[in-house]
């Protein structure tokens, strides 16, 4: 089991692990990007990394939902909303790798998507931690 670096740990061992192995695909992808994209021949590296970010955010995503539905968690269509437009915007990311292979259009990256990954657990996930865990909110 990965182990999550303390700065992204919400104080939830069952989430912070999911977080831990998400975060590390997230790298992984990025770490493709770097090498793969340079290449127009190598991006398959790129797209198949994304692939497996995009499996496992809607595997966590709903593992999550469900959490934090039996928690009562009284925002919890809000977070879901939330899910569903970081969700949206892998979904971007792959479009565009995907007609950048059919040499379609020219490929322009937005590596931002994956900063929003991370802050999505550093704000709304440490919410739900918080109320779960009885500690003052932010
Ligand atoms: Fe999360
Ligand atoms: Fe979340």
């Amino acid at each position: 089991m990965a182990i999550i670096d303390p700065k992204y740990s919400i104080g939830i061992p069952e989430m912070d692990a999911q977080h831990a192995r998400w975060i590390q695909l997230i790298a992984e992808f990025r770490a493709a990007c770097e090498s793969e994209l340079l290449k127009q021949a190598c991006i398959d590296g790129a797209a198949h990394a994304l692939e497996e970010l995009l499996k496992y955010t809607r595997s966590h995503f709903a593992s999550e939902e469900r959490f934090i539905t039996e928690h009562k968690y009284p925002y919890l269509e809000a977070h879901k909303k939330k899910h569903q437009e970081l969700e949206a915007q892998v979904v971007n990311l792959q479009k565009e790798i995907q007609a950048h292979k059919t040499g379609t259009t020219p490929l322009k990256l937005n590596l931002f998507v994956t900063i929003w990954l991370m802050e999505h657990i550093m704000q709304e996930d440490e919410k739900y931690a918080r109320f779960i865990l009885g500690k003052p909110s932010l």
